[in-house]
């Protein structure tokens, strides 16, 4: 199977209608072959999903998922609950979730592992702050993301699994990594996944660049082997510049 895709993260934007509006654009625009996951706010998931039917190249995720089954979590979603509205994909770890909601490795590992369970892929995000890069310390930030996140898995589970690497110098900034710096870190990553689960397995699994990404820069990122596709946030809530993304991933046959 192809590792491409392009995710869009909406975060906390948008109302019901101009979701509508945004997934019905892009579905009509970009090729019948390509692959998109709308990370929409949880409020939405439900209806979207009526949505989407009939729309082939549209998928949804969650932006979140509680680490527990069920229970007194007030304002809480479980991975159940996503499963039952036949949700694929769910984001784990941005970093606005570790920053802001002070989300650690450990729990993050349970929320996967509360998502392969109901058989939800997640897409589980890594990557250093301005200060971890400037002080040489990105690959081992990103290590232990990993390692703490993920290498509790069985081979059947990571190689479905899917990584964005999401510097956060370059989240909503628009400073985005270079293609090459972003190559580095992603080439990094693969090979830190194939010492442990060999390269069969390491192999499968599409790493993401996120931070950044316009339909300007696009192209010139997802042509590197090493990056697969793109997790966006600011420019997938305009149909013109996320169509331009999607279409760089994808082109028209
Ligand atoms: P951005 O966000 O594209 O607005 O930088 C990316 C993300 O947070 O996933």
């Amino acid at each position: 199977m192809s590792r491409k895709l392009v995710v869009a993260n909406w975060k906390m934007n948008l109302t019901l209608e101009d979701s509508k509006d945004l997934i019905q654009k892009v579905a009509n625009s970009v090729s019948f072959h390509a692959y998109v996951v709308i990370a929409a706010p949880a409020a939405y998931l439900h209806p979207l999903k009526d949505f989407i039917v009939g729309k082939k190249n549209i998928h949804l995720a969650a932006q979140n998922v509680h680490h527990e089954e069920f229970g007194a979590f007030t304002g809480e979603l479980s991975a159940p609950m996503l499963a039952s509205l036949g949700i694929e994909y769910c984001i784990i770890g941005h970093s606005e979730r570790r920053i802001h909601f002070k989300e650690k490795n450990e729990i993050l590992a349970q929320k996967v592992s509360q998502l392969f369970k109901h058989g939800i892929c997640p897409i589980y995000c890594v990557g250093e702050t301005l200060e971890q890069r400037e002080k040489g310390k990105t690959y081992d930030v990103v290590k232990k993301q990993i390692k703490e996140g993920l290498f509790h898995l069985k081979d059947e589970e990571i190689e479905q699994i899917i990584i964005a690497y999401e510097p956060v110098w370059a989240i909503g900034t628009g400073k985005n990594a270079t293609p090459e710096q972003a190559e580095e870190v992603h080439a990094f990553i693969r090979k830190y996944i194939t010492q442990k689960y060999g390269e069969e397995v390491a192999d499968e699994i599409p790493l993401l660049y996120g931070g950044s990404i316009t339909a300007q820069n696009a192209k010139s990122l997802f042509e590197k082997p090493s990056i697969d596709g793109g997790l966006v946030g600011g420019a997938s809530l305009n149909a013109e510049d996320f169509i331009q993304i999607i279409k760089a991933n994808f082109p028209d046959k």
